[in-house]
């Protein structure tokens, strides 16, 4: 079984201090890794985990995640699961409607807060270490209103495939989850948000949404498995089979 141990490992989330990310830091330390988490401390109080060490941290800043990484020091495994909420910005719309200022911070909060991320790990990852970021089923399903939000998330898994190449032997792979039921669908109105859980549910084969442990499990996977790199783990619920 040649299936890496989390025990004793660092793992650094940047973006789990809420949703998947939290449900990643969760499932690495009851694994026996040493687990750091980082958010802005924004959507949550910071004394969310017992046995996590907390960093305040802003992705969408170099300063900021220079300071993260000096304090957190040499580290093996980095999932990133920050972004801009999609819903909150109102780029689900059409071409015509869209607001490409909103589209430009969604592509700051996503894209380039994980590619950041990247550059800030590197100097401080082990040499068989690993990041894993975050697309969304977006990236390939055909969805409604997806165009700007589809393109930020094909640019993560585009990037992922080059950056797997160029740092190997460190494998770096992105988790695509499809919807999941995470805090930031919070900010919708309580009947908009049911409507919407509906809609999916109907284009989706196993007829749910996602729970975040579930997708969670997968970066932990792509931690484990030593012959995982460049890869995009679609984990959708069959959406993209639609
Ligand atoms: N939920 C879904 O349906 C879904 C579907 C497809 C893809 N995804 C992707 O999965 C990832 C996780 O989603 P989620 O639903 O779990 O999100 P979430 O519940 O909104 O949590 C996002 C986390 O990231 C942190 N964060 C956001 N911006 C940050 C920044 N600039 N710097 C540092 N931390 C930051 C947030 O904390 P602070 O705000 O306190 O910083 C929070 O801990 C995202 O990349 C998302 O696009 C989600």
């Amino acid at each position: 079984m040649n299936a890496v141990s989390l025990d004793g490992k660092k793992v650094l989330v940047v973006g789990g201090s809420a949703g998947i990310g939290l449900e990643v830091a969760k499932i690495a330390l009851q694994l026996g890794g040493v687990v750091h988490i980082a958010s802005r401390g924004k959507t949550v109080p910071t004394s969310i985990l017992d046995g996590v060490i907390y960093h305040e941290c802003d992705a969408k800043s170099d300063a900021s995640l220079r300071a993260l990484f000096d304090e957190v020091g040499s580290v093996d495994h980095v999932a990133v699961t920050v972004h801009e909420s999609a819903a909150r910005l109102g780029i689900d719309t059409t071409a015509d409607r869209m607001n490409l200022s909103a589209v430009i911070e969604y592509a700051e909060g996503k894209y380039l807060s994980q590619y950041r991320v990247i550059q800030a790990a590197l100097p401080h990852l082990a040499m068989d270490g690993t990041i894993t970021l975050t697309s969304g089923v977006a990236s390939r399903a055909i969805m409604a209103n997806h165009s700007a939000i589809s393109g930020v998330n094909a640019a993560i898994e585009a990037s992922a495939r080059q950056l797997a190449k160029e740092q190997a032997p460190r494998r770096i792979n992105v988790v695509a989850p499809g919807v999941t039921e995470t805090t930031t669908y919070d900010a919708m109105l309580p009947e908009l948000r049911e409507q919407f859980i509906k809609q999916i549910a109907a284009v989706v084969p196993l007829r749910r949404l996602a729970l975040p442990e579930e997708i969670a499990l997968s970066y932990i996977f792509a931690m484990q498995c030593g012959y995982l790199t460049g890869t995009v783990i679609d984990v959708s619920g069959g959406q993209l089979i639609g």
